[in-house]
């Protein structure tokens, strides 16, 4: 397909603190060797109490905007995309505003979880494809750390989770003709396994929302039914990227660079391997920030950048899977 916006700078931003595998050994039942070998995570990052997630979003936003050399001024929209937003409502798209002092620009919020990232894409290309925007900028953000249950119970997740905030600016593309920039965009959701991996309280059974007894409930941390979203990750992430590449008549030999969602390292490995894409070709860096949910793609995309590893023209797929389900695919050109 035809490219219309372009990726003109990203940024990332994660807390200082780091948190082994083994700090987490002396606070949950767990293990160095069984994190390392389920889920290929050495180390990931914790914000400080009182640091959120718009904190985190708007450093990442400072960086993609200096990244892009552009004025922040210029900026017509915000699109934000978290699971951990610092509060109930409202989003963090317009704290993040607020922060950058841009009043009174729209500011959306994204509420895909782990896919949220190429979810805020997706909408951001369609509205440069429209030309009512010319600058937009997405942030993903996440701080999950400050609600983790660092029990036997929750344990699957309090080691697999990490805070951290990517993003980009995105702009039309004014030079057609090199077809540079998102060439298409795909999301698809299967609601039918909410209860897979979700963060069950409030609900509607709640009257009031937040009853007296809600912290005994422990409904407010996430839960995660791991193996079935280990094999669907596994299955729904490589479909996406063929139907991608179908759209785009690409094939995958034609792939420079895939940067799936850090869910975990295994999950990865296995859609590197369904696809019959070299390993090396798959961007990862889970081992250092663990699941940073949305954040993800973007915290990985400016790392390969900033490496050099990803150059003008490269074929660049991303893709992604997480809570609702929800699942999405992306193909660009650098
Ligand atoms: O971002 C998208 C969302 N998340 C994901 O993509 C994650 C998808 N799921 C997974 O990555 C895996 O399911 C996990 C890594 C979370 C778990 O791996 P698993 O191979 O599915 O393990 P399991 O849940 O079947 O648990 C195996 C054992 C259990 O003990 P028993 O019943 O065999 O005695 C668990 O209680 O491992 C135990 N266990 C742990 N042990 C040490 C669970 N969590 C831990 C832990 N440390 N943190």
């Amino acid at each position: 397909m035809k490219a219309e916006t372009k990726i003109t700078g990203t940024g990332h931003y994660v807390p200082p603190k780091v948190i082994t595998n083994f700090d987490l050994e002396k606070i949950i039942e767990t293990s160095d060797e069984w994190i390392r070998q389920r889920a290929g995570i050495k180390e990931r990052r914790f914000a400080d109490s009182g640091v959120g997630t718009s904190d985190l979003g708007y450093q990442a936003a400072l960086k993609a905007i200096e990244d892009a050399q552009i004025d922040k001024a210029d900026i017509d929209f915000i699109i934000a995309a978290t699971l951990s937003p610092d509060h109930y409502f409202p989003g963090i798209g317009v704290m993040i505003q607020e922060r950058l002092g841009l009043a009174t620009i729209g500011a959306l919020d994204v509420r895909n979880q782990c896919s949220g990232f190429i979810y805020a894409l997706s909408i951001a290309d369609q509205y440069i494809r429209a030309k009512t925007y010319k600058k937009i900028l997405l942030v993903a953000s996440e701080v999950q750390s400050h609600n983790l249950d660092f029990s036997d119970e929750g344990r699957d997740l309090a080691v697999l989770f990490g805070d951290g905030a990517g993003a980009v600016i995105l702009e039309p593309n004014s030079t057609h003709e090199d077809n540079r920039g998102i060439l298409s965009t795909h999301l698809f959701a299967d609601g039918r396994h909410i209860s897979d991996l979700w963060m069950e309280k409030p609900s509607p059974n709640d009257k009031p929302v937040f009853p007296e007894d809600f912290l005994d409930q422990k409904g407010y941390f996430p839960r995660m039914n791991g193996k079935t979203v280990f094999k669907n990750a596994s299955e729904k992430m490589p479909q996406a990227v063929r139907e991608a590449l179908e759209t785009n008549q690409l094939t995958i030999d034609d792939v420079d660079h895939l940067i799936p969602h850090q869910a975990n390292d295994r999950i990865s490995l296995m859609v590197a391997r369904n696809l019959r894409i070299p390993v090396e070709k798959v961007i990862r860096n889970i081992d250092r920030y663990g699941n940073t949910t949305a954040a993800s793609i973007p915290i990985a995309l400016d790392e390969a950048l900033k490496q050099g590893r990803i150059k003008n023209n490269d074929i660049v797929v991303l893709t992604a899977f997480g809570s609702g389900f929800t699942w999405a695919s992306a193909v660009i050109r650098w």
